[in-house]
């Protein structure tokens, strides 16, 4: 019998077993009972989500799967690749942003702007504009010179009023600097597809006008669910990320998020613990502490994602007033142990902590024997930074235990494309499910529109 290929890709795991009422006591930690009654509840809104999947009324669950898109994304890549861009500008805010730069953190060299070419793999340097201040905007025009910067604009409304003044700037800027005629080689667009039923994008007019190369953001796509979309899979292949790792770790996610058992499926478990927390043990703040420099703005990602998603006014049906959502707080070990850990252990016992773990780090660094003249120091002498980093996180880990605070660990075997996947898609699908669970809409951001209309009038703007 020919022996089963063991796959090159290690799945990540979930231990829940530090939220439990046997860890950390009934009043702050899950007890059976509570996760029985919850199990049934699950396992039915799973099948409202499953068909709800199955009617394409949520596109995220299934974009690593469109390989027309993904080519169409290579492809695309590999041209302007040729070009031999120096920087990558995404143009861009909230879910048009963060997942690349979550990405980006997590896969590329952590000082990576800062080598030169042949460090990069002849990749460009990326800088991801996610805000209007005049002095960052003016700096990154001085920094990446137009004639060797390509921009990626992306708008699933294409109406993000931020988002379209950073183009406007960067358009006449192209325009006098290189030409009219030269903007369709720097400038490409993400947004929403045309068609009738499509809300019309203000990018539309702008692609035709220059003849750029537009990708589509799925209509049932919601920016903060966007990642494995154009949004995050263009840039991510400009800058040389394996996708094909990314999709494969979404692949075997999905598997494991697809079933219906609360304890088979990981997405469900951690969407279960939080939701009980919040209404049941008070944990009004989910806190998200990464030990590993590269998961820090996977942590900023799911703040978006956890944040706007469930902070919602009203019940599904829209009539309730309901007022739900966890606060999520992005942390990072060890450099929060001396910043956030003392309220962490001695404040309000209100938050649920998910730390991420990194199994084996790319690298390993020997602490030396030197310093002979100074007492006490054998305990780190010929030791490693990784042995290091590995036992504060268990000290916080216990320290977090004895003060009766509940954690749920997500432990990745390694950091890389495949890993990274998997924590963000079990991340959106779990988002999904406490949607679910609180009963309100995950989908919308109504909360956001007021703000959006008020400054626009305030700039002169119809509504
Ligand atoms: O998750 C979301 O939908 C939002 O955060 C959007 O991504 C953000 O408001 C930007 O919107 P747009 O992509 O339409 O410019």
């Amino acid at each position: 019998m020919q022996k089963k290929a063991k796959s090159v890709y290690e799945d990540l795991r979930v231990d829940i077993s530090r939220a439990k009422s046997a860890a950390v006591g009934a009043a702050d930690g899950l007890t059976p009972g509570e996760f029985h009654e919850i199990e049934p509840r699950v396992a039915r809104l799973h099948a409202t989500l499953t068909k709800e999947r199955k009617d394409k009324k949520y596109g995220f669950y299934d974009l690593y799967k469109d390989k027309v898109a993904f080519d169409g994304v290579k492809d695309v890549a590999c041209h302007f690749s040729e070009m031999g861009f120096k920087n990558l500008v995404v143009l861009g805010i909230g879910g048009s942003a963060l997942g690349i730069t979550a990405l980006h953190t997590a896969l590329g060299d952590p000082y990576r702007n800062l080598r030169g070419r042949k460090a990069r793999d002849g990749r460009p340097r990326l800088f991801v504009m996610d805000n209007i201040d005049p002095v960052t905007f003016k700096t990154m025009m001085h920094v990446c010179k137009p004639e060797k910067t390509l921009y990626n604009v992306i708008s699933k409304s294409g109406g993000t009023a931020e988002t379209i003044a950073q183009l406007m700037i960067v358009v006449d800027m192209l325009e006098k600097k290189l030409g009219a005629g030269a903007v369709k080689d720097h400038l490409v667009v993400t947004t929403s597809p045309r068609g009738e039923k499509a809300p019309k994008s203000l990018l539309h007019p702008v692609a035709d006008a220059y003849d750029l190369v537009s990708f589509d953001i799925p209509l049932n796509v919601g920016g903060r669910f966007s990642v494995f979309s154009p949004v995050g899979m263009f840039p991510a292949a400009m800058l040389g990320m394996d996708l094909d790792a990314m999709v494969a770790g979404c692949a075997a996610m999905d598997k494991q998020c697809s079933r219906a058992s609360l304890t088979d499926n990981p997405a469900y478990l951690r969407a279960a613990v939080q939701y009980l927390m919040d209404v049941r043990k008070g944990k009004v703040m989910s806190v998200m502490m990464p030990y590993a420099d590269g998961l820090r703005d996977v942590a900023d990602w799911y703040r978006q994602l956890w944040a706007e998603s469930l902070g919602k006014k009203f019940d599904l049906e829209g009539k309730k007033e309901v007022f739900t959502g966890q606060t999520p707080i992005k942390a990072l070990g060890v450099t929060d142990q001396h910043s956030q850990v003392q309220l962490y252990r001695e404040g309000p016992n209100n938050k649920l902590f998910t730390i991420l773990e990194v199994k084996r780090f790319s690298a390993s660094l020997r602490i030396p024997d030197v310093l002979p003249q100074v007492k006490g120091l054998d305990y780190l002498r010929n030791a490693t930074m990784n042995k290091l980093m590995a036992a504060e996180l268990r000290g916080t880990l216990d320290a977090l235990k004895m003060s009766h605070r509940p954690v749920i660990r997500v432990i990745l075997p390694a950091l890389n494309a495949y890993t990274v996947a998997q924590v963000l898609y079990m991340l959106e699908v779990e988002t999904a499910m406490a949607g679910c669970l609180y009963h309100v809409d995950a989908f919308n951001q109504p909360g956001v529109e007021e703000g959006k209309i008020i400054a626009r009038k305030l700039m002169g703007g119809d509504r």
